[in-house]
């Protein structure tokens, strides 16, 4: 079984954006280091970024059956996009919501969630390592331990 990375809008931009929040590490970056862990795991990622809601909302309707979960930083649209929340609660795909930064810590519109209430579990404030941790729940939800 698959894991799906989803990447919202601006993360394309990661290394050169607000580096004093999101660091300078790229996101094809941190993508060639959840691929190597993944292959120490022993499943199989796909990664995407899109700036476009709708392709993120079709991306997570596409999902079902060809991923065990999905792992997404949903950028903005975290704290704004019922389409998103409602995508994921109808698909019932499980999902992990990720952030590079600690959304909690910072200007009280990032404080809410969309999607958090439909999402099995968020990690957040770890920077790029966000991503593994992400990739390591996912896992544990379509392998659950003996
Ligand atoms: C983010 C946090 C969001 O509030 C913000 O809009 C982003 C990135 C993060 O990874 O820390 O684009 O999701």
């Amino acid at each position: 079984m698959k894991l799906l990375f989803l990447n919202g809008p601006n993360l394309n931009l990661l290394g050169k954006r607000e580096p004093g929040i999101y660091g300078k590490t790229t996101l094809a970056e941190i993508e060639t280091t959840v691929c190597q862990r993944a292959g120490e795991l022993g499943v199989a990622v796909d990664f995407r970024q899109s700036n476009s809601e709708g392709e993120l909302v079709t991306w997570i309707q596409q999902a079902v059956g060809e991923f065990g979960a999905v792992v997404l930083n949903a950028g903005a649209y975290t704290h704004t996009s019922i389409a998103l929340r409602d995508a994921i609660s109808a698909t019932g795909i499980p999902t992990v919501e990720i952030h590079l930064s600690n959304i909690h810590a910072r200007e009280e519109f990032r404080h809410h969630s969309m999607i958090a209430a439909v999402c099995r579990g968020q990690i957040c404030g770890f920077g790029p390592h966000s991503y593994v941790l992400g990739l390591e729940a996912a896992l544990s939800l379509i392998k659950p331990a003996a």
